[in-house]
C-alpha cells in the first residue's frame, strides 16, 4: 500500500511511523508513506497556503491552489492497478464517524491520499472537487487534521497481512466482530493474590473460546450496550444477554 499525506506540518510525522510495527512494515516494504509539505505547492514569494474568509469572519480558510497541485502531482506519480480506485480523504471534524469497517475498507485500497486541514477550514472547491472522502475520527475538535490522520493510518496498516506477527490477531480485536475484546492475562497464575481464572489453565481450547465469547459479550454489555445490536449472536447468546440485562 502506498499512502500519501499532504501536510502543512511534515515535523508532526516523524516519531509515530518510525517505530514498532509501522518501522517494520515499511522496513518490509508492505506499505510506503510519503509526506508531501502542501507549502512546497505555492509559488508566491512569501508561499502563502491560506488567506481570509470571503464573506469575512475570524479565522484563515486553506486556499484551494496548492492542495489541488500537490493532490494531482502525487497523483502523476504511479499508475493505479487496473480498475483500483484513489480514495482522496479530508480529515476533518464534518467527515463520516471513522470505525473499524472503515478501517477494514480502507485497507482493500492499493493506495491513500489524505490531506490534513488546518486553520478554520479548507476551501469549499476542495470538499466539491478534489476529494471522494472525508472522515473524522470523533466528535471533537482538533487544531488539525495530523492527529487525525495518523490515526486512521495506524488502524489501517496493521490490519494489512503480514504487518502484525499473527494473521489471526486482528480479527480479535475489539470492535472487529462488534464486540469488545475479551479480558486477557499473562504469567503468573497468581499476582497479589489475584488468579488467573481457572479455565484459561485447563488447556481445553473448546472451553476456553466459549468463555472468552462469553466475557466479550458481558464486557460489551457493561461497557458500550448499543453495540450489541450490530453484532452477530447466536440465539443461546442473545439469551445470556437478555438474561444478565433482566437480572438485578
Ligand atoms: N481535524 C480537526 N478535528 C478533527 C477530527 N475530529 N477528525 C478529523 N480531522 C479533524
Amino acid at each position: 500500500m502506498q499512502i500519501d499525506i499532504l501536510t502543512l506540518f511534515p515535523q508532526m510525522f516523524q516519531g509515530p511511523f518510525s517505530t514498532g510495527i509501522f518501522q517494520r512494515a515499511i522496513d518490509r516494504e508492505m506499505v510506503s508513506v510519503n509526506i508531501h509539505n502542501i507549502r512546497d505547492y505555492t509559488y508566491d514569494k512569501h508561499h502563502t497556503v491560506d488567506d481570509y474568509a470571503y464573506g469575512g469572519g475570524a479565522g484563515m480558510v486553506l486556499k484551494p491552489e496548492p492542495i489541488f497541485e500537490a493532490v494531482e502531482s502525487v497523483k502523476s506519480g504511479v499508475s493505479l492497478k487496473k480498475g483500483g480506485e484513489l480514495p482522496v480523504i479530508l480529515l476533518t471534524p464534518q467527515g463520516r464517524l471513522f470505525s473499524q469497517q472503515i478501517a477494514l475498507e480502507l485497507s482493500r485500497c492499493s493506495r491513500l491520499i489524505l490531506i490534513c486541514g488546518r486553520y478554520e477550514g479548507v476551501d469549499e472547491r476542495v470538499r466539491e472537487h478534489l476529494v471522494t472522502d472525508e472522515i473524522s475520527i470523533g466528535d471533537y475538535v482538533l487544531s488539525g487534521g495530523e492527529i487525525a490522520a495518523m490515526v486512521v493510518v495506524d488502524a489501517v496498516v496493521r490490519l494489512l497481512p503480514g504487518v502484525l506477527g499473527s494473521e489471526a490477531s486482528p480479527l480479535d480485536d475489539s470492535h472487529s466482530a462488534g464486540l469488545l475484546e475479551y479480558p486477557q492475562y499473562t504469567r503468573p497464575a497468581v499476582y497479589r493474590g489475584w488468579s488467573v481464572p481457572d479455565v484459561l489453565l485447563s488447556g481445553n481450547h473448546a472451553q476456553i473460546a466459549k468463555w472468552r465469547r462469553e466475557q466479550a459479550i458481558i464486557r460489551t454489555l457493561e461497557r458500550r450496550p448499543e453495540l450489541l445490536g450490530k453484532a452477530n449472536l447466536n440465539s443461546e447468546e442473545k439469551r445470556l444477554v437478555n438474561r444478565l440485562s433482566t437480572s438485578p
